[in-house]
């Protein structure tokens, strides 16, 4: 069993010195969401992504805020508020109660390590499940390497063990690049979409 993030510890998410290193702005430059999509942000806690992602998509787009912890989505009610634009979803595990390509756009931020091992390639195609065909999965994750903060480095996963879930979960993985100085962002795209080409590292 993987552990998961005890909501009892929100307010280490909305840390100031947190956005030091892991600016949330500049993540999701990095994603290339665009005007106009909908964006689904799966595990996101007390919605330190969903401001941005808000900006990102402006007012046509649409952002999804899902989590199991309906704690955490009492937190994001509170300071973000759900609306038209920006709408919460208390999922299970392996099921998130929305429907088929609904998203241009999965983004998962310091959430994968903390999914079962064995439950990892289900997850993931449960993430696939809400993808358009030309739609991508935006993972953000620790680096599997000692760092001031965050996660034990045993329970970190490597861009390359991330990379096997991907493919064994139906993905085509795109790219990969540092997302400040104790994470990295790996994006990748369902292998029936509509990108050409094999990226795997
Ligand atoms: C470490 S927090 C990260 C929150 C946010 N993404 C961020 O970076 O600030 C992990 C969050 O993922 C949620 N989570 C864990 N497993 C999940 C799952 N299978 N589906 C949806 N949310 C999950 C937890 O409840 C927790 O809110």
């Amino acid at each position: 069993m993987s552990q998961k993030f005890d909501p009892a510890n929100w307010q280490k998410l909305v840390d100031p010195e947190r956005a030091e290193h892991l600016n949330p702005e500049r993540v999701v430059v990095l994603t290339g969401i665009l005007p106009g999509e909908t964006v689904v942000d799966v595990g996101t806690g007390v919605g330190y992504f969903l401001q941005a992602i808000l900006t990102a998509v402006g007012p046509e787009g649409t952002v999804y805020g899902v989590d199991i912890s309906q704690e955490m989505l009492d937190k994001v009610a509170e300071e973000v508020g759900e609306s038209a634009q920006v709408r919460l979803v208390h999922s299970q595990e392996l099921a998130i109660p929305l429907e088929d390509n609904l998203a241009d756009h999965v983004f998962v931020a310091n959430v994968f390590h903390e999914i079962d091992p064995a439950e990892r390639v289900a997850f993931l195609q449960e993430l696939r499940r809400l993808l358009r065909p030309t739609g991508r999965l935006t993972l953000v994750e620790w680096k599997k390497e000692e760092t001031p903060h965050g996660p034990p480095v045993e329970v970190r996963l490597g861009r390359e063990e991330i990379v096997s879930y991907l493919y064994q979960a139906g993905f085509r993985f795109r790219r990969s690049e540092a997302a400040g100085p104790y994470h990295y962002l790996l994006q990748a795209s369902l292998k029936e979409g509509i990108f050409g080409g094999d990226l795997r590292p």
